[in-house]
């Protein structure tokens, strides 16, 4: 399925809309199974998502926080009061303020001596709570998804050796260029998804979303090409600045689609 672009002016437009998906994919999922699974991405772009999220009213009172659970696409090998665990910074913007309960927030273990313990231990997880059979991966209703000025996405870096995991769902990684450990879902687990949202803003990312959404297909050099959802929805949410570099094809899309909104 091809990804649906929607280019917005600002970082704040973006945040927006993400904002109106999410809690709309919440709703729906509720809705209809009286559950919804998203799986958050760390980094600094989605944190204005997950304050908007926590603190704009309209959009507070109409998530349904109490039967939405909440996981990780990938974590630092760190524990959750680190300054770079992905858990503190989503937990300090959006998730400390909402009455979601503790038992709906499916952390990925960072603070454990080994990271391929925290992934076995999270890989668990999420098949008991999938009720995955072997070979099986989990259906995310959402995935967010932040993209790398190198074309990586959750921690799934250019030349490391998570990128060709078929098997597994839940994986440790060694980014060498990071001197670090990642604890990552897989290629297949993330494209098993019903919805994935990547979240683009900010001049520094242009090359890589041209390469990695025009660009000929180099998955080993930019692993964010290997996202294609299998059966569900691929949706790119960027800011002008980050699309400065998209075929102009997109951003007359968007700028019709502006005049007529
Ligand atoms: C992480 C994320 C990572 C992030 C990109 C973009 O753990 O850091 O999973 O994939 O989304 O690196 O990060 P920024 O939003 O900080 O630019």
């Amino acid at each position: 399925m091809a990804p649906e672009i929607q280019i917005l002016q600002q970082p704040a437009d973006v945040y927006r809309a993400a904002a109106e998906l999410f809690v709309g994919s919440a709703r729906r999922a509720v809705e209809e199974r009286g559950i919804f699974s998203v799986a958050l991405c760390g980094g600094t772009t989605p944190r204005s998502l997950y304050r908007l999220l926590a603190e704009e009213p309209a959009l507070r009172q109409s998530m349904p926080w109490g039967q939405s659970h909440f996981f990780w696409g990938d974590e630092r090998h760190v524990a959750p009061s680190h300054a770079d665990s992905n858990a503190r910074m989503a937990m300090e913007a959006m998730l400390s303020k909402v009455p979601v309960p503790d038992a709906n927030l499916h952390r990925i273990e960072g603070e454990l001596a080994e990271a391929e313990e925290a992934a076995r231990r999270y890989e668990s997880a999420l098949r008991a709570f999938f009720g995955l059979a072997q070979g099986e991966y989990p259906c995310f209703d959402l995935v967010l998804l932040g993209l790398g000025g190198d074309g990586h996405t959750a921690s799934l870096f250019p030349g490391t050796p998570a990128l060709d995991e078929r098997e597994r769902v839940v994986v440790s990684n060694r980014v060498e260029k990071l001197e670090t450990e990642r604890i990552t879902l897989t290629v297949p687990a993330l494209n098993n998804a019903a919805h994935v949202v990547f979240l683009v803003t900010g001049a520094d990312k242009a090359d890589a979303l041209a390469a990695v959404f025009e660009g000929a297909y180099q998955p080993a050099r930019y692993p964010a090409q290997r996202i294609r959802p299998a059966h569900g929805r691929l949706t790119l949410l960027a800011d002008a600045a980050a699309a400065g570099k998209l075929g102009r094809q997109h951003v007359r899309d968007q700028e019709t689609l502006g005049r007529r909104q």
